[in-house]
């Protein structure tokens, strides 16, 4: 079975590629430095899997030691390449730190490639290359906006590093994903989003908050354009978003592609707004989530949902969890969280 490259594979998105793709059989290599991630999701993913996948702590800024990881597993079929910083307000604060961080880690991913014979490379993008798209639901041919953030702009500049060298180089080809808002955690809750300190992402506050971990939420703004006034968002299951990446290498790895380079939206297609989010969590769950609303938070885009129909109708790829259930396995990740670290 081929051998695929997952780094970032400790992370929230990559971990749960993982394990789907090890249900698919495929072999996996996971490249992480554990700065965001912690070496316990091996457990989970062996847990659910039955199957511990190999695993290198390298960062993947570290051109020597990539190239000695391409030499140790000499026949990697395809790259899936999650490794990234993603808090977009650090990113604002620390520019370099995220230039250096998203984009020398592509360049090294890309220049090894050819070097070790890896023609495929999947890419983690973001709805944030659209900005605030002006149609909605937005499409992949929509303009791209200019980036509101260094984090948002790394998506951007990393996607035209992807064509640019792609193009140069002939029988290499990546399918580039934009993702809209993944949530939610695996079945088993033995994986599931892990923030470092306080979370900058609406789920893990909601759900920390939940579980008395955080006192309050802050809504960030009901005074948008919007129908209760709070900015909309397309929120999408981490295990269907994991679902694609299987697909996408698939394709690649059978010479499906129609183009050297595909791009697709990640998304369900439904907007739900915060207040949505925090009423159905309520519902689903009946944990009370105290909140208030504040200032609008810099930066956020006023509303963003996807089209979702050509990934639909291209890789055969729907998401399938509703709303409900992903927020339901949100919650129960959150307390098995809870559990494990409760003192004896
Ligand atoms: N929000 C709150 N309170 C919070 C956290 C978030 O009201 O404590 C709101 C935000 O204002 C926004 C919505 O919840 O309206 C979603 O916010 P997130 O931070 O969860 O997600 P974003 O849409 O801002 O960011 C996501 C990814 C980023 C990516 C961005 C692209 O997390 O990595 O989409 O737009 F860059």
């Amino acid at each position: 079975m081929a051998k695929i490259l997952v780094t970032g594979g400790t992370g929230y998105i990559g971990s749960h590629t993982a394990v789907e793709l090890i249900n698919k059989g495929y072999e996996v290599v996971i490249v992480d430095n554990l700065s965001n991630s912690n070496i316990d999701v091996l457990n989970g993913i062996e847990k659910i899997t039955g199957v511990r996948p190999a695993f290198e702590n390298i960062d993947c800024v570290d051109y020597v030691s990539m190239d000695r990881m391409f030499e140790k597993y000499n026949d990697i079929d395809a790259i899936i390449h999650f490794a990234a910083f993603k808090a977009v307000g650090e990113s604002v604060e620390k520019p370099l730190l995220y230039y250096r961080n998203n984009l020398v880690s592509l360049i090294n991913l890309l220049q090894l490639m050819p070097m070790h014979k890896v023609n495929n490379i999947v890419f983690s993008s973001s709805c944030t290359v659209y900005g605030q798209p002006d149609i909605l639901p937005v499409v992949e041919s929509a303009p791209i906006k200019p980036a509101a953030s260094p984090y948002g702009n790394t998506k951007q500049i990393g996607e035209e590093i992807i064509h640019d060298t792609i193009y140069a180089n002939q029988g290499y080809q990546s399918i580039i994903l934009r993702y809209f808002n993944p949530i939610g955690a695996h079945a088993s809750a033995e994986i599931g989003e892990l923030p470092n300190g306080v979370p900058n992402n609406l789920l893990p506050f909601v759900t920390q908050t939940a579980i008395g971990l955080r006192k309050q939420l802050s809504v960030f703004g009901n005074d948008y354009n919007t129908p209760d006034g709070s900015c909309i968002r397309d929120y999408i299951h981490v295990v269907d978003l994991a679902k694609a990446h299987v697909i996408a290498v698939e394709r690649m790895l059978k010479k499906l592609t129609k183009s050297r380079i595909e791009t697709f939206n990640l998304g369900t297609g439904i907007g739900l707004s915060v207040l949505e989010i925090i009423d159905t969590f309520e519902k689903v769950t009946g944990v009370k989530v105290p909140h208030k609303i504040v200032g609008r938070r810099d930066g956020d885009i006023e509303k963003v949902w996807a089209d979702p129909t050509y990934a639909n109708d291209v890789l055969g790829w729907v998401a399938t969890e509703s709303v409900e259930e992903t927020l339901r396995s949100a919650w129960a990740w959150e307390q098995n969280l809870a559990q494990r670290t409760k003192p004896e």
